[in-house]
């Protein structure tokens, strides 16, 4: 009897030892600690209600607060996977809810009407990973490779975990998919979408997690590796300004500023954003405000605005829309000669917004510039 459970007892140990926990990006540390600092300053480190104010700020008006029912954790705390109910300020929550691990095991994308579902891989002890020139290896493990008649020992793989070149999901960017593409309310409305129009040339992970200074690893060195920050409103933006294209020209009346988005997206998602164009004229040195473009959303229901969560309708989209260039006009009073700057820039929370949920957090309210433009016409 003895026996059979040391025998039983043996087997579950294996079989944990095997499974890389999702919760374990303090491991990753060690050998990508690049990547592990860039992670630690992202909105995916930060998604939970105890680090995001603004997450938090509308979890605390959502009906289902009452109910305790925190069905946001699909998306902004799938790693804290025992949470039942309302979550407790536990050590995922913290610092992983959106972890390393949780996101190298998204295996495929599921459709579906209300939002997307993220299937993470079985095997639980290989990550995948991206390179063009392994596509077909599925199953990398740790290994010293000898040459020069055994002379000389090459270390491959990982000592850690096995890695799976093989998914496309990780080449084209679909594996945002999971829970950026989009959401829909109680009512059947989409109150967030993500357009996608991708390329392995140009996709989610090109433009938000480009190719930045310093190795991917400390064991296997390269130049560069994919910013784990996630450029976005929140962490350099400015990673994405080459994004966005401004040009001053002639128009039908005076001037105008031409605007392209180059994102597959409308160039900010989030129905609590306000986007702003500012158009400033120079005279003896003083600046003056002349025109302000405002890009903004508002959802509501039977034509008033409302509240995300009662929302069916969209009253009101000004969004730069994917992949297309739009005129504005900078008035009739800005002649050849001026000298002009034009700002386009965002605030995180529209002001107006702010006020409803009582935000006063100064880095929310703050006007964040994307990208400036001087010249003389
Ligand atoms: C289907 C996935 C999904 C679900 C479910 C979800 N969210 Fe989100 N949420 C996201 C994504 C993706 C973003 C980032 C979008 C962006 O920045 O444009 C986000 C961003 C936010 C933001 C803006 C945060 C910031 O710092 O800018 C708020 C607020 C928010 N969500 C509230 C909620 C609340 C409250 C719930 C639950 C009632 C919820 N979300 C459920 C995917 C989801
Ligand atoms: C003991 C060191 C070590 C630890 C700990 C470790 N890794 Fe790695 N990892 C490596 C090495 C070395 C490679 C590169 C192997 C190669 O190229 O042959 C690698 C490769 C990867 C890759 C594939 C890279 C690519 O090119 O796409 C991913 C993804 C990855 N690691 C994620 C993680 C995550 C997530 C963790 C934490 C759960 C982690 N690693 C922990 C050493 C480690
Ligand atoms: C498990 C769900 C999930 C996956 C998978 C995911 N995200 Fe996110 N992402 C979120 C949530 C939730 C937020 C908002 C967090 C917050 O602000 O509270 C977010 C925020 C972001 C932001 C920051 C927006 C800002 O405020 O600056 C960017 C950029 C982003 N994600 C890009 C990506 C990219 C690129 C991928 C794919 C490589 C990806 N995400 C995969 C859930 C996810
Ligand atoms: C051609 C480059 C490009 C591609 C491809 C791209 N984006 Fe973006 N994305 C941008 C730019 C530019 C912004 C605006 C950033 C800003 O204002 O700081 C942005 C903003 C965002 C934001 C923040 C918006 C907000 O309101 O919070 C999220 C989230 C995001 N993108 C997710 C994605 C996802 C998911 C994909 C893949 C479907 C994707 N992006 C593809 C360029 C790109
Ligand atoms: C939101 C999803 C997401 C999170 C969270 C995430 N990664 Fe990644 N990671 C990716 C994607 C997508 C790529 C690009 C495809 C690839 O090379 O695997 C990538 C690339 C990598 C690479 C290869 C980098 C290179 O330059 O070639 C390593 C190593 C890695 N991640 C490790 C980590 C570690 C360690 C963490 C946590 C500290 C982490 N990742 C968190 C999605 C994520």
């Amino acid at each position: 009897m003895k026996r059979v459970v040391f025998i039983v007892s043996l087997f579950v140990f294996a079989l944990q030892a095997k499974e890389i926990p999702l919760s374990s990006s303090k491991v990753c540390q060690k050998c990508h600690p690049l990547i592990y600092k860039e992670y630690k300053n992202s909105m995916h480190a930060k998604a939970s209600i105890f680090k995001d104010p603004l997450h938090n700020a509308v979890w605390q008006k959502h009906p289902d607060r009452k109910k305790g029912n925190y069905k946001c954790k699909k998306c902004h705390t799938p790693a804290d996977t025992a949470l039942k109910g309302l979550p407790q300020k536990n050590e995922v929550q913290l610092h992983e809810p959106i972890s390393c691990v949780y996101c190298h095991r998204i295996e495929s994308i599921e459709e579906h009407t209300k939002s997307n579902v993220n299937v993470l891989d079985k095997r639980g002890d290989t990550l995948f990973g991206a390179r063009a020139a392994q596509k077909n290896r599925k199953d990398v493990e740790y290994g010293l490779k000898s040459s020069f008649f055994g002379l000389v020992k090459k270390e491959h793989g990982s000592p850690f975990h096995k890695i799976d070149f093989s998914n496309e999901n990780f080449y084209n960017g679909k594996v945002c998919m999971g829970c950026h593409s989009h959401k829909q309310n109680g009512h059947g409305f989409s109150v967030c979408k993500t357009d996608e129009h991708m390329s392995e040339k140009r996709n989610c992970i090109t433009c938000h997690m480009p190719k930045v200074q310093g190795s991917f690893s400390t064991i296997k060195h390269t130049k560069t590796h994919r910013f784990h920050g996630f450029a976005g409103v929140s962490v350099a933006e400015e990673l994405l300004s080459e994004y966005v294209k401004m040009e001053l020209k002639q128009g039908q009346n005076g001037y105008d500023v031409v605007v392209t988005n180059l994102a597959p997206h409308e160039l900010l998602l989030h129905p609590m954003r306000l986007g702003e164009l500012r158009i400033y004229v120079y005279t003896n040195g003083e600046r003056t405000l002349v025109k302000k473009y405002a890009f903004f959303k508002v959802l509501g229901k039977e034509g008033k605005p409302s509240a995300p969560w009662e929302a069916t309708q969209m009253l009101k989209n000004t969004q730069l829309r994917p992949e297309r260039t739009k005129a504005f006009s900078l008035g009739e009073s800005v002649k050849k000669g001026a000298q002009v700057e034009v700002v386009l820039g965002f605030y995180k929370v529209s002001p107006k917004i702010a006020k409803k949920f009582h935000i006063t957090d100064k880095e929310l309210l703050r006007f964040k510039v994307l990208k400036t433009l001087h010249k003389e016409l």
